[in-house]
């Protein structure tokens, strides 16, 4: 510095200053530590118990066993594609694990039962969306998660349940959600019927685009999947003609 400048003179950290700060980030992090650690414990806790509420409703029913595994790496694989960024994609991996949960709620005698449900058992089975959200209410912090859950059986016409949204009113997780539920429940054997070969499952999906599905997420879920030429892609098209019979 000049003499005859009137700046104060740099202020330097000496060493006992840099070991106060160090002790202070040191005494920082183990207290951030000491709060988290009961928190993400509790948070493993919650998880853990989820896993198996989802074990245990799809040991209920042999047909479903793995259903919410493979919906979650479905709807993950859409969601990349989409390039949906980190938050989104953990909030559908999770919606997409608890989607059916309500189940648990509706009794084994209809969920397999082989042949069509009376109108009666539809409703009960419908129920299971707001069963859901209701059940993981307490416990899942994510509204985005909870809506997911309770829309992924909404149509895109409005014609779904349980509230009748349509379009950009359901949740993008939900839509998401609609297409991998329903592209497993189609591959996978039921009660009910046999399971289609995933070129015909695909043509189901794009027959129902704009109706049902989300025409766009469709079209990406298809280019995703791989080793489906477009000619079988084509004929599936052709060939769905039958109603969707998932549930
Ligand atoms: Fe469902």
């Amino acid at each position: 510095m000049s003499p005859t400048s009137t700046e104060p003179p740099p202020i330097t950290l000496g060493a006992a200053d840099e070991e106060t700060r160090a002790a202070r980030h040191a005494a920082r992090v183990s207290i951030e530590q000491a709060v988290r650690r009961p928190a993400l414990q509790a948070c493993a806790l919650v998880f853990a118990a989820i896993d198996s509420l989802v074990r245990a409703l799809e040991a209920r029913d042999a047909y479903t066993c793995g259903h919410s595994l493979r919906v979650r790496r479905y709807c993950l694989r859409l969601a990349e594609a989409l390039g949906l960024g980190p938050r989104q994609r953990w909030r559908i991996s999770l919606a997409a694990k608890l989607h059916d949960i309500g189940k648990v709620a509706i009794p084994r005698t209809i969920l397999n039962k082989p042949g069509p449900l009376t109108d009666e058992e539809r409703r009960v089975v419908q129920r299971h969306p707001v069963i859901g959200e209701r059940l993981l209410l307490p416990v899942i912090g994510s509204r985005a998660v909870l809506a997911a859950v309770r829309g992924h059986h909404e149509r895109l016409d409005g014609s779904g349940y349980p509230d009748g949204l349509a379009g950009s009113d359901i949740p993008l997780e939900a839509r998401i959600l609609a297409i991998g539920d329903c592209f497993d429940a189609l591959t996978s054997s039921r009660a009910y019927r046999a399971p289609l070969p995933r070129t015909d499952a695909l043509g189901v999906l794009r027959q129902a685009a704009g109706s049902q599905f989300d025409p766009v997420l469709v079209e990406t879920f298809a280019r995703v999947q791989k080793g489906l030429p477009a000619a079988d892609l084509l004929l599936a098209n052709a060939k769905a003609s039958r109603k969707d019979t998932y549930r």
